[in-house]
């Protein structure tokens, strides 16, 4: 099935919240554990804009569509991070632009280099690097989805369950597009498939391991995917990526939880 983008363009919207009383949390604090992973989640979500950075200097911005979505897409993210935020702030962890200042300084020159690099190497690949883009955004937000799918069964708390309800309903969305076009140019294309393959084999991270510092990242998936019921999630995670054409059997969220000592 296609993804109708000119249909998504008319109903992609702002995350609302403002029917929820977010000043329950005062009473029903979430867990230390759950702040941390909430810091990191909204912090990625806040990235979007960066992400977004390095991908128009790619051949994927030549792509109508494409540039459509991510303009889209981008909108909703950032409401992602702004009430993710507002959960944060209620429990008294610090937020706002300096904070997000500060972690976008603390890349330092990696962070400055990346959309030169990137851009000289998906422009030497051509029109299928964003086969490989379509497939990495794919992973990533079948990732989050099931991230906050995790956090809403690990948790436990009525409020945060309708929050991260709401975000995950948009984030089925956006896997919609990517899975549909990342099929799609990897259907047609063996060499697409290739270089996909090679990408995430040698490149892929867990959604936010660029950007969060590693202790972060350990917490999250020892919080989130740690467990039996954890290794299950993840384990259905890798089965998904194995039906992307060509990219069957590199089990790269399982290796993430081994990588980071999880499992
Ligand atoms: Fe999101
Ligand atoms: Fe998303």
């Amino acid at each position: 099935m296609t993804f109708d983008v000119a249909m998504y363009a008319t109903i992609a919207e702002r995350l609302r919240w403002d029917d929820l009383e977010l000043g329950r949390f005062r009473t029903d604090r979430l867990s230390d554990g759950a702040l941390r992973c909430l810091r990191y989640m909204s912090d990625v979500e806040t990235h979007t804009v960066c992400y977004l950075r390095d991908l128009l200097v790619t051949p994927s911005h030549t792509d109508p569509e494409v540039t459509t979505f991510l303009t889209l897409w981008n909108y909703e993210e950032y409401w992602h991070g702004e009430v993710l935020d507002q959960v944060l702030e209620v429990h008294d962890v610090p937020t706002g632009p300096e904070h997000t200042r500060a972690l976008r300084k603390r890349l330092g020159w990696q962070d400055r280099v990346s959309p030169i690099v990137q851009s000289v190497l998906a422009n030497l690949l051509g029109p299928d690097f964003i086969a490989t883009h379509m497939a990495w955004g794919a992973i990533n937000e079948w990732c989050t989805h099931a991230g906050y799918s995790r956090f809403i069964a690990v948790e436990q708390n009525p409020l945060l369950t309708e929050i991260l309800r709401r975000i995950a309903k948009q984030e089925t969305r956006h896997i919609a597009f990517y899975n549909s076009q990342a099929r799609h140019r990897l259907e047609l294309s063996p060499r697409a498939q290739r270089i996909t393959r090679l990408a995430l084999q040698h490149r892929w991270g867990i959604v936010g391991s660029t950007v969060m510092p590693d202790d972060d990242v350990r917490h999250l998936l020892t919080y989130l995917f740690g467990g039996s019921h954890g290794l299950a999630a993840a384990r259905t995670l890798d089965a998904k990526i194995d039906t992307l054409p060509g990219q069957a059997g590199l089990h790269l969220v399982e290796r993430e939880l081994q990588r980071y000592g999880v499992v």
